[in-house]
């Protein structure tokens, strides 16, 4: 098998691991804080103030991977592989800013405040509506299911690279000289 050359860079490194471990536990935390009325207040707590990190640093991510081009994918990688994998990745960007977004719209339709911690307040980004807080509330829960979902099949595909192919994927994100 051929070896990818190259790696991430620092940036895109340590965004990758820091946001796979805030994004694994905002899936816990919410699927938790829906069924457990006893850890609900503390969980939503915790909730709000993580997502809207998730936002953010998707942001910077999204800067930085258009600033610096990614390493190549290996040149035998066949091209269903290569797609799917581009797919896979759109999909993790597009769904790292959808549900940080779609969370701070559904609490601003539905009215509440949407407290980070203490007194610091977000301002609401669309108008008190129940019809369209709804409609974001299932969207939410759905596409949290769609981001698992991928998270699981781009772990599987890491794995791939790592144990079975062993082209140098996996190492691009995992170390790198700067
Ligand atoms: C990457 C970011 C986020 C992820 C992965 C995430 C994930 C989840 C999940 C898995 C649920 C449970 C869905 C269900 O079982 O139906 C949930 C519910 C919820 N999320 Fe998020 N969320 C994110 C960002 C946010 C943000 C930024 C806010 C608000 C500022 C927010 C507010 C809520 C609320 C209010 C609920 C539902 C509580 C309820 O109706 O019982 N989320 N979220």
């Amino acid at each position: 098998m051929s070896t990818g050359n190259g790696h991430f860079n620092l940036l895109a490194r340590v965004l990758h691991w820091s946001m796979a471990v805030m994004i694994v536990a905002m899936l816990f935390i919410g699927v938790t804080m829906v069924a457990s009325l006893h850890l609900r207040p503390l969980l939503i707590d915790l909730h709000r103030p993580l997502g809207i990190a998730i936002g953010v640093l998707a942001l910077l991510r999204l800067y930085n991977r258009l600033r610096h081009r990614p390493p190549p994918l290996p040149a035998d990688l066949p091209a269903w592989q290569a797609r799917a994998a581009r797919a896979s990745h759109a999909m993790l960007y597009a769904l790292m800013l959808a549900m940080p977004l779609i969370g701070w719209a559904m609490l601003s339709a539905g009215g509440y405040p949407i407290v980070l911690w203490g007194g610091v307040h977000l301002p609401a980004i669309v108008p008190h509506t129940p019809a369209l807080y709804a409609a974001l509330r299932g969207a939410h829960g759905l596409l949290a299911y769609v981001l698992f979902a991928t998270v699981l099949v781009h772990v599987g595909a890491a794995l791939f690279h790592l144990w079975v192919r062993r082209d140098g994927v996996f190492q691009a994100m995992a170390r790198g000289r700067d």
